[in-house]
């Protein structure tokens, strides 16, 4: 029997970490549907399509992922697709609880899918998607942390120039001596 995973989430924008994740999962896969989600509430720096042209870009070597928008349920999006597995990613403990209880609350709405946690590697395990943004908006580097054609759009986004400022001390201020 294929089995089919939807890793959902809001990818506002992805990161290397989320990659990580598609990685290992689409390895241990048949199909993965990276399912974003439609959320009115949210106010995402980018919007749902423009999120989807980025990760479709992103995971476009991969040859067993899919990506797709959702909204409302995703237990009722994921039994749409059949998928069995909704995938998660787990950095550190501090996301163990809401992890916890969305996994138990989607167990409780269809005791058939079958959430899986997967950890990334540790290079990306601080890294999140408001941080990146964070760091961008105030000048600082994503390098290595984001897809160069994200890093990119972060910049034309936020207003920085490249995206790969380093500041390695404090700035001069003018009329300081060197
Ligand atoms: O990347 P995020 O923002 O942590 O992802 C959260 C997401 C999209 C997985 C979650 O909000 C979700 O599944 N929303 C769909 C609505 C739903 O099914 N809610 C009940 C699940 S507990």
């Amino acid at each position: 029997m294929k089995v089919t995973a939807v890793y959902p989430g809001s990818f506002d924008p992805v990161t290397n970490g989320h990659l990580d994740i598609i990685s290992r999962g689409s390895r241990l896969f048949d199909r993965i549907v990276v399912a974003i989600l439609k959320n009115p509430e949210k106010e995402p720096l980018f919007s749902l399509e423009e999120r989807k042209r980025i990760l479709e870009r992103a995971t476009r070597r991969i040859p067993n992922v899919r990506v797709d928008t959702f909204d409302g349920l995703l237990v009722d999006y994921a039994r749409r697709l059949k998928a069995s597995v909704i995938v998660r990613g787990l950095r550190a403990l501090s996301d163990f609880e809401y992890e916890f209880q969305m996994a138990l609350m989607n167990r409780r709405l269809d005791s058939t899918l079958e959430t899986v946690f997967m950890m990334p590697s540790e290079t990306y395990s601080y890294l999140s998607s408001r941080l990146v943004k964070e760091v961008v908006r105030l000048g600082g580097s994503v390098e290595g942390l984001v897809p160069v054609h994200v890093a990119a759009r972060l910049s034309k986004s936020l207003g920085t120039a490249s995206g790969k400022t380093v500041r390695k001390g404090p700035r001069k201020r003018s009329g300081e001596k060197r």
